[in-house]
């Protein structure tokens, strides 16, 4: 497909029709709530990761589509981008043996990086056969423009003929999908980038637990590092970090999270060395020192650095 969330959004418009219930993770990305708003049918939403909370919308569901005669489909993330927290996957197909739908995964995070082979969270936990449909774009381990999703083959074939943004829009330029499958290659069969990659990640969340960073509850190569300030602040550091430091790293601030937070996401990355590492940890120390000490209220960094 051409980008993941075009393709997330024609699956989901793809897979369901007004007789359908969607059932979904209320932390789900922001192509994921898309895709659901073009639903004409009912949509219930589940507590984040909370299996007593999808059970109860799968209950309600199941009630709708006895009458409707359609079906559920359940859609959830392997990884979540911001807190880098595993969905719920095991959970979710547990909950196969009593109620009956579909799962879509939206795997963005998670392929490349997770699972002995790479292939994703659903393999990471040992479920890659109840998950009905794979997806991840190429924007992220793949470093790349473009996504797949993957699945039985019937269910495939109807999608080539019935996502409309794959039909109505010019499809992704040959250099990039030759690309994407070098990239698939080497992920197959260099495993030493991934070996290398989880090191990185262990080093830097590890370094980071031990310097007293909060960095929340992720299991996978996603890195927030949590810290309070406005959103002036912010900015003010992030400039900071990257102008005098050579770190580049994305912010995450108010209106996504409460006011008076401030999320920096790390994403370590397979060439990161343990002498990036080191390098980040120290700056991460200074800028929270400087955050502490009042110095990002004003703009002197910025204005320094211009
Ligand atoms: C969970 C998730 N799904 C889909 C996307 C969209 O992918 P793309 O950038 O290829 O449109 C992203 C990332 O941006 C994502 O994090």
């Amino acid at each position: 497909m051409n980008y993941g969330y075009q393709g997330v959004v024609s699956i989901i418009d793809a897979m369901v029709d007004r007789h359908d219930v969607i059932v979904y993770d209320a932390e789900s990305h922001a192509c994921i709530v898309d895709g659901v708003r073009l639903h004409q049918g009912q949509r219930f939403m589940f507590k984040h990761n909370d299996m007593e909370s999808c059970e109860k919308q799968l209950q309600r569901a199941t009630r709708l589509v006895e009458k409707s005669g359609g079906g559920i489909f359940v859609i959830t993330e392997g990884v979540f981008g911001m807190s880098g927290n595993q969905g719920n996957l095991k959970g979710i197909v547990a909950l196969k043996d009593k109620y009956s739908f579909r799962l879509f995964v939206d795997d963005a995070h998670g392929f490349g990086t997770m699972g002995k082979r790479g292939s994703g969270t659903a393999e990471e936990q040992g479920v890659i056969d109840q998950v009905d449909l794979h997806f991840s774009t190429f924007a992220k381990s793949m470093a790349s423009i473009g996504a797949f999703v993957a699945g039985p083959k019937a269910i495939l074939n109807f999608l080539r003929y019935n996502l409309r943004s794959q039909i109505y829009a010019k499809s992704l330029p040959m250099p990039l999908v030759v690309g994407a499958l070098k990239r698939l290659d080497l992920i197959r069969t260099q495993p030493e980038l991934k070996d290398n990659l989880w090191k990185i990640v262990n080093a830097l969340q590890g370094g980071l637990r031990e310097a007293g960073f909060e960095i929340g509850t992720t299991s996978t190569p996603v890195t927030p590092v949590i810290l309070n300030g406005t959103v002036a602040e912010s900015t003010h550091l992030t400039f900071d970090l990257r102008e005098n430091y050579d770190i580049f790293c994305s912010i995450v601030v108010y209106p996504v999270i409460p006011k008076g937070l401030i999320i920096l996401r790390l994403i370590p990355t397979a060439v990161h060395t343990m002498a990036d590492v080191e390098r980040t940890i120290a700056a991460f120390k200074d800028i929270k020192a400087n955050l502490l000490a009042g110095k990002y209220q004003h703009d002197q960094l910025v204005n320094a650095a211009l």
